[in-house]
């Protein structure tokens, strides 16, 4: 089986919303189908800027579990836990931060973007330049292949890409590595051996990727090989040495723009938010009073769907018979803005039925949010352990 391995984070920083669940969670419900997944509480990464109000993280950590769970995100597929009861992540933070050059850091995007975006905070904290590398840890404890995350976060996967390159380059050297790596080959039997040479040959000497992928898979596909083999084999595909840490890919979700009450972008700091579980009255008056366009003064005053708020929720929730109702009717003025709403409340009010009723499951009985994070927590824990054994032996920290 080609194991592809899924990760991914959130920062406990305040209730989520209809953004949260049209950019992140839909589609981590649906990769929990196809893939093993897991799904972590980024709470130190949430100290990181909110250093100074921690019982806001406090807080949040819980009810974003029950955001996550009422969305759909299941754990009988799933695996969820919190970042800081895994502290292998820390342990991996610290040693990666010995063979990281602080230029990298800097160079990142999101370092300067933020602290000029959060000018009220102060975010010149050594914490604050580390988080892309405390975020490389979380990724490569777990040898994650696939991190699906937004634009914003594409920098940080291509440093953990970097980071890992680094580190195989300086501790995956052993002495007689292409001998070792040979007798791997052999290990692997006469027919599989003698593919993965061709692959190897194909991708080193005309650089066909494809090739690449074929060897990784038949790796994969080979049962019988120890830890250390497969390591050296996966490393002698592309160079000198082991690769102890696996580079992740970016797995881009498509920016769906969900569209905030006024028209921006749904976001906590615009105040424009709908969240996940919000209370029905306050659903309904919330859009109700949302702003239309502003030239339909009087309900007889044709109006433009292009410039309304209301219109760029009828893409998101309404098909295409309704949106020609809306098209007609507005520039018509054949239909009012309260009326054009209702759909738009119907269909929100219905996409959160299911997930009030999840979430009552777990409000009712917060006893098994604790055990599925406790079990989740000692999943990650085992795998990071894996992870950390290697790293360890390799950064030549193992003493007997
Ligand atoms: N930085 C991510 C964000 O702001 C959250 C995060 C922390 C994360 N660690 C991660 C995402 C590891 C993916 C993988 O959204
Ligand atoms: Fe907006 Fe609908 Fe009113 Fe037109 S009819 S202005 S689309 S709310």
């Amino acid at each position: 089986m080609f194991a592809e391995k899924v990760l991914s984070g959130m920062r406990p920083t305040g209730s989520l919303h209809l953004g949260h669940y049209h950019g992140v969670l839909k589609n981590w419900v649906n990769l929990q189908n196809e893939y093993e997944c897991l799904f972590f509480v980024a709470d130190w990464h949430a100290l990181t800027t909110h250093y100074d109000t921690p019982q806001v993280i406090e807080q949040s950590v819980w009810e974003m579990v029950i955001d996550w769970l009422a969305a759909g995100v299941d754990p009988a597929q799933a695996t969820l836990f919190i970042q800081s009861r895994v502290p292998e992540h820390a342990e991996l933070h610290l040693l990666l931060s010995m063979i990281t050059p602080l230029g990298w850091l800097e160079r990142v995007p999101t370092y300067k973007d933020q602290q000029e975006k959060l000018s009220e905070k102060d975010l010149s904290t050594y914490g604050f330049l580390g988080y892309p590398l405390l975020q490389a840890a979380d990724i490569l404890i777990y040898r994650a292949n696939q991190v699906p995350v937004g634009e914003d976060q594409v920098p940080h996967i291509e440093f953990t890409r970097e980071l890992a390159r680094r580190f195989n380059h300086l501790y995956g050297r052993e002495p007689g590595f292409e001998e070792k790596a040979q007798n791997a080959v052999k290990k692997m039997g006469g027919k599989k051996a003698k593919l993965y040479g061709e692959l190897r040959t194909r991708f080193q000497q005309e650089g066909d990727d494809e090739a690449l992928e074929a060897a990784k898979a038949l790796l994969n596909d080979t049962q019988n090989l120890s830890l250390g083999d497969r390591e050296r084999l996966f490393g002698y595909l592309e160079g000198g040495g082991k690769m102890i840490l696996a580079e992740p890919h970016a797995l881009l979700t498509v920016a769906s723009r969900m569209p905030g009450l006024d028209g921006q972008k749904m976001s906590k700091s615009y105040n424009n938010t709908l969240t996940l579980r919000e209370d029905q009255d306050s659903l309904v008056r919330k859009i109700r009073t949302m702003p239309t366009d502003p030239a339909r003064v009087r309900r007889t005053d044709p109006g433009t769907p292009e410039k309304c708020p209301v219109w760029q929720f009828h893409m998101v929730y309404s098909d295409d018979g309704r949106r020609q109702w809306v098209q007609d009717g507005c520039i018509s003025a054949g239909i009012g803005c309260l009326e054009c709403k209702q759909p738009v409340i119907d269909a929100v009010l219905e996409e959160q039925k299911p997930m009030r009723e999840r979430a009552q499951i777990y409000l009712d009985d917060p006893t098994l949010v604790r055990n599925i994070i406790a079990d989740g927590c000692e999943k990650a824990r085992e795998l990071a352990c894996e992870t950390m054994r290697d790293v360890r032996e390799a950064m030549g920290l193992n003493y007997s």
